[in-house]
């Protein structure tokens, strides 16, 4: 993994842009972006919308995949993934709602949507760029602790710890639906590119579970050390467990990422 530590959460996003522009760039002018929501990517996706406006980037032909939606709220409802997804990728990142796709959490039918949308992501030539956030507990996506490392796309269970984080999008905890669609571990694990956001001391103990700790279930994004191309982009207080870090910072001047 390239481990980038930065000052702020604002240069986690312009960081994580910059990263995310230059791997985008190489399967221009059809890009596939796999895209999480959240707060966490909010400030990459800030920075990537700054390269569209001023004509750096363009990605009216990319293709967008969400890496999940609750299961249950309405479509119109303002925290539905379709609806974050087009309120802070689709629009500001100038691209065309009939190719950005997020998974139906009201599908009559939710495996055989499951099936279509790991379908879909095939027949658009896989995932170029995974932008994943990681939860206190680690998931990424909504896989949670115990998911199979090999997981495709599905309906998976919150844990109370997710539900009482995304609260903060709700009225309260008991409005934060208890399911979600979700790509899987081996889903995420099949893009070319993974990059990872993730700020504030309460993501900590993830970060080191992802980056340092052992592979496996009971931190889900430590998968993506299996994975041969995950950049992870973080802030001081996100990368505050980190034993190695000052190895990181290292490497990241030796690469040219960061400036000293
Ligand atoms: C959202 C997603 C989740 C979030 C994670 C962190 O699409 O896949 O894994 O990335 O819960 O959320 P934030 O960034 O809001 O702390």
């Amino acid at each position: 993994m390239d481990v980038v530590i930065v000052p702020t959460p604002a240069e986690v996003g312009e960081h994580a842009a910059a990263v995310t522009a230059r791997l985008v760039a190489a399967s221009f002018p059809e890009p596939v972006l796999g895209v999480a929501t959240g707060s966490s990517p909010l400030g990459l996706y800030q920075g990537l919308a700054a390269r569209v406006r001023s004509g750096q980037l363009d990605l009216a032909r990319a293709r967008a995949f969400a890496l999940d939606e609750y299961v249950g709220l309405p479509d119109a409802h303002p925290e539905s993934y379709r609806e974050v997804v087009r309120r802070t990728v689709t629009e500001p990142l100038g691209m065309d709602p009939a190719r950005v796709r997020v998974p139906d959490g009201n599908a009559s039918d939710l495996d055989a949507e499951c099936r279509d949308y790991e379908r879909a992501i095939v027949e658009a030539g896989g995932v170029d760029v995974q932008i994943v956030g990681v939860g206190v507990n680690a998931h990424i996506g909504f896989n949670e602790p115990a998911t199979s490392l090999a997981s495709r796309t599905r309906v998976e269970i919150l844990t109370d710890e997710t539900r009482q984080a995304n609260a903060r999008f709700f009225d309260s905890v008991d409005e934060v639906p208890r399911r979600a669609v979700t790509q899987g571990l081996g889903t995420i694990l099949d893009a070319r590119n993974v990059v990872l956001v993730a700020t504030g001391a309460a993501k900590a103990a993830a970060v080191a579970a992802v980056v340092e700790g052992p592979v496996g279930a009971r931190w889900p994004g430590s998968v993506l050390q299996l994975h041969p191309a995950v950049t992870v982009v973080v802030d001081e207080e996100a990368a505050a467990r980190l034993e190695l870090a000052d190895y990181y910072r290292e490497m990241a001047r030796a690469r040219g990422d960061v400036a000293g």
